[in-house]
């Protein structure tokens, strides 16, 4: 019988809750720094992980927008997203659904092209070379105003062809949902997968809110939801999908230890609950990571390990032939094991 980690190395999984900004890792950040001729605060990678202990989210946040400068091209969008794609498929990631921050990199006054068009390309190669599939969703930065959201989606406009969905993160403390209630309205009227943040350092009601004021698809993270009875059988039973974090709510300090997350009680209300990496490159893994960590710690056995798996195709947007080809390929992963 092999080991809980290889099993779970092997098994074909979906990442759902993935920023591309936060795949960057601190070797290539250097590089493409020294490539662009921008100052970093870090001398070398090392000294940049060192740097990478936060309190709270917005510690990171910090740390991680300041690391975006270093994206100017289209090559470097492309640099990056590839070395995440490569990354996903050797850790078995047979689908991804990509998050995208544009508004931190017009603000820099990199144009929206020269960030989907480098992310799309390496979407595509993958897509052939690598034998994943993938979706793109761009994320509003909640910090922000709505106005400078509905900037944004309008530009998205003409790559539409390219983009699923439309999400919200950055910020939940102070930035409720209501705060883009019009724009999330538009992303409907207009036949975009919705999703956003909720629940990560906001409580219950901000998953409450999030799910009656912009009626989204998905909530990320969602952790919180714990915290509220009725709403954790209201999603049991809409089998809501909730896209945990697990590595990411320990670096964050949502949760102090691994020990103390609530996966598993999640699991056990039957919750549809989906391990990702959130922001691999400053939270010390990748999809795998956060399975066999979370494994580790919180005693998740072979059937745990199978439904996280199962529920990551189910909640994702693909169509019912492609969530049941993977699926079925889950079973076959299963019987062959
Ligand atoms: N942007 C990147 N990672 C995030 C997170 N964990 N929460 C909110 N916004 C984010
Ligand atoms: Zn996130």
């Amino acid at each position: 019988m092999e080991s809980l980690a290889d099993f779970i190395a092997g098994m074909p999984k979906a990442e759902l809750h993935l920023h591309i900004e936060g795949t960057l890792e601190p070797e290539l950040m250097i590089a493409l720094g020294r490539r662009n001729g921008i100052s970093l605060p870090y001398p070398d990678a090392a000294t940049a992980r060192k740097a990478y202990n936060f309190s709270d989210l917005q510690s990171f946040l910090d740390i991680y927008y300041r690391a975006t400068a270093v994206l100017i091209t289209q090559e470097d969008f492309y640099d990056l997203t590839i070395a995440y794609l490569k990354k996903a498929a050797s850790q078995n990631v047979r689908h991804a659904e990509i998050f995208f921050d544009p508004q931190s990199h017009t603000a820099r006054g990199i144009p929206f092209e020269t960030v989907i068009s480098g992310i799309e390309r390496a979407l595509l190669e993958a897509n052939s070379s690598l034998n994943i599939s993938t979706k793109l969703i761009m994320c509003i930065l909640r910090h922000l105003s709505e106005k400078e959201g509905f900037e944004i989606f309008d530009k998205a406009f003409a790559w539409k062809h390219w983009i699923a969905g439309i999400g919200l993160d950055s910020s939940e403390r102070g930035n409720p949902a209501e705060k883009f209630m019009n724009l999330f309205e538009l992303a409907h009227q207009e036949g975009f997968l919705t999703v956003a943040h909720a629940g990560e350092e906001g409580s219950a009601d901000s998953v409450r809110q999030t799910l009656d004021i912009l009626h989204v698809t998905r909530i990320d993270h969602g952790v919180h939801c714990m915290e509220d009875d009725a709403l954790v059988a209201e999603l049991a039973e809409k089998q809501i999908p909730l896209t945990v974090c697990p590595l990411s709510n320990v670096r964050l300090k949502v949760f102090e230890s691994m020990k103390q997350h609530n996966l598993k009680a999640m699991l056990q209300k039957g919750l549809c609950v989906t391990v990702n990496s959130d922001d691999p490159a400053y939270f010390g893994g990748y999809v795998n990571e956060n399975y066999i960590e979370a494994a580790k710690a919180l005693q998740l056995d072979e059937k745990d390990i199978i439904q996280l798996a199962k529920n990551s195709f189910t909640a994702s947007s693909l169509s019912s032939i492609h969530k049941q080809l993977y699926l079925t390929e889950i079973d076959r992963y299963i019987h062959q094991t």
